[in-house]
Formats: C-alpha cells, sequence, structure tokens
C-alpha cells in the first residue's frame, strides 16, 4: 500500500465540488465527488492557464473558467470546444476515509 498518495479527506469534497490538492511529483490536482463516487485529474485546463477547480461541475462534466471548454470527469475525455486534448486522470481508492492515488 506504501504506493498510494493521500490526497484529502474524502468528507473534504461534498458531492458535485472540486478541491486542488498538491501531491510531491505530480502536477496540482484536482479532486472530485460525484455522488460519493471520487475522481482524480490534472486540474489545469489542457487548452490555457486555467485551474478546473475554478471552473463548474455539471453533472459528470467540468466547465473551464476561461473559454468553456469541458472535459467528463470519469474519463477525462474533452466535451466541447475548444478543449480537444484530454486531462490526465489518475485511479482511485479511498482508503479509511482518505482519497488515495496510485503513484503513477
Ligand atoms: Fe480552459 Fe481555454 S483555458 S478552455
Amino acid at each position: 500500500m506504501s504506493d498510494l498518495i493521500k490526497l484529502c479527506k474524502a468528507q473534504d469534497v461534498a458531492p458535485g465540488q472540486s478541491l486542488q490538492v498538491d501531491a510531491e511529483g505530480l502536477p496540482a490536482l484536482a479532486v472530485y465527488n460525484l455522488e460519493g463516487e471520487y475522481y482524480v485529474s490534472n486540474n489545469m485546463c489542457t487548452h490555457g492557464m486555467a485551474w478546473m477547480t475554478d471552473g463548474y461541475v455539471e453533472g459528470d462534466e467540468v466547465e473551464c473558467p476561461f473559454h468553456g471548454g469541458r472535459f467528463n470527469i470519469r474519463t477525462g475525455e474533452p466535451t466541447a470546444f475548444p478543449c480537444v486534448v484530454p486531462l490526465q486522470t489518475y485511479p482511485v481508492t479511498v482508503v479509511d476515509g482518505d482519497v488515495c492515488i496510485q503513484r503513477p
């Protein structure tokens, strides 16, 4: 289990919300809570210098605050122009109330 990285407490991210977290050696990350399921992806938009956690979560998509591009939170795939490059996502495990990812 030592290759798991703890990012935050599950209770720190309310349903439909996101939280920026930092993990050593990784780019800034965004943790999402979709009705009790947690998802993690890189927080920087692939189109520009915007934090996705400053955007809006709608259903299972997140909208960038800069130009309205969108990504699927579960897969990282872009769903609205001008975003065309996927966000990197990370497999998530919740261990003892902590949201964790596998060290890539
Ligand atoms: Fe995110 Fe342009 S910076 S859509």
